[in-house]
């Protein structure tokens, strides 16, 4: 898998470390960000996984860099790609090459965007969460393969109720990736199945888009 950065990498760090088992069955072949020096590319180079870095200040426009970043996640020939605290919007080229799997601060969808728990403890919510979803073209639209519920406490504020969220998170997106590319999956609608199919014998082939 290429898992795609863009702060602090901490779920990049559960997947390395889950991939360092064999069992796992997935390894992180590189690591791409939209911007240099974030200790999520640190956390890459520290496991020895080739890292990419491509700006959308770098390019004309956005279809350039919507074209470039495809190219060099193809490069690379994933089975899979992961969003894991990447803070930009994948264009067409991505979405059509590639299945990309999303993890998100909160229990969709509710509290869709770059703010999710910004967003939840200002509504006042007492349960919040993550969500793991495949990517579409919209904003965390895309079918939801799991969730895990996070309670909010009286005293949170934004860091103190993310750090809670993410412990969680790590643990939930290391479960989903093993078992899509152990089991693999199949999409029906907005249902996101794992396990084969029949007629779907290969997991690699699975229906992910
Ligand atoms: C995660 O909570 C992710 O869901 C959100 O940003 C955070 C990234 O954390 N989009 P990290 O970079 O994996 O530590």
């Amino acid at each position: 898998m290429v898992v795609l950065v863009s702060g602090s990498g901490t779920n990049l760090q559960a997947l390395l470390d889950a991939s360092a088992d064999p069992a796992y069955g997935a390894q992180v072949v590189a690591v791409g960000a939209d911007r240099d020096g974030i200790e999520g590319l640190a956390r890459a180079a520290k496991a020895d996984v080739p890292t990419f870095v491509e700006k959308v200040g770098d390019y004309e426009n956005r279809g350039e860099w919507d074209s470039a970043i495809a190219a060099r996640i193809a490069s690379y020939e994933p089975d899979l790609v992961i969003s894991a605290g990447f803070m930009k919007i994948l264009g067409a080229p991505s979405l059509d090459a590639f299945t990309i799997v999303n993890t998100h601060p909160a229990l969709l969808p509710s509290f869709p965007g770059a703010h999710a728990v910004r967003d939840a403890l200002a509504h006042g919510v007492k349960v919040t969460g993550c969500t793991v979803m495949l990517v579409d073209s919209g904003v965390d639209s895309g079918p939801i393969i799991a969730q895990e519920a996070v309670p909010v406490l009286p005293d949170d504020d934004q860091e103190v109720l993310h750090e809670r969220i993410k412990r969680v998170e790590h643990h939930l997106l290391v479960d989903v990736v093993g078992r899509l590319v152990r089991e693999g999956w199949t999409v029906s609608g907005r249902q996101v199945h794992i396990g084969n199919q029949p007629g779907n014998p290969n997991p690699s082939e699975g229906e992910s888009k």
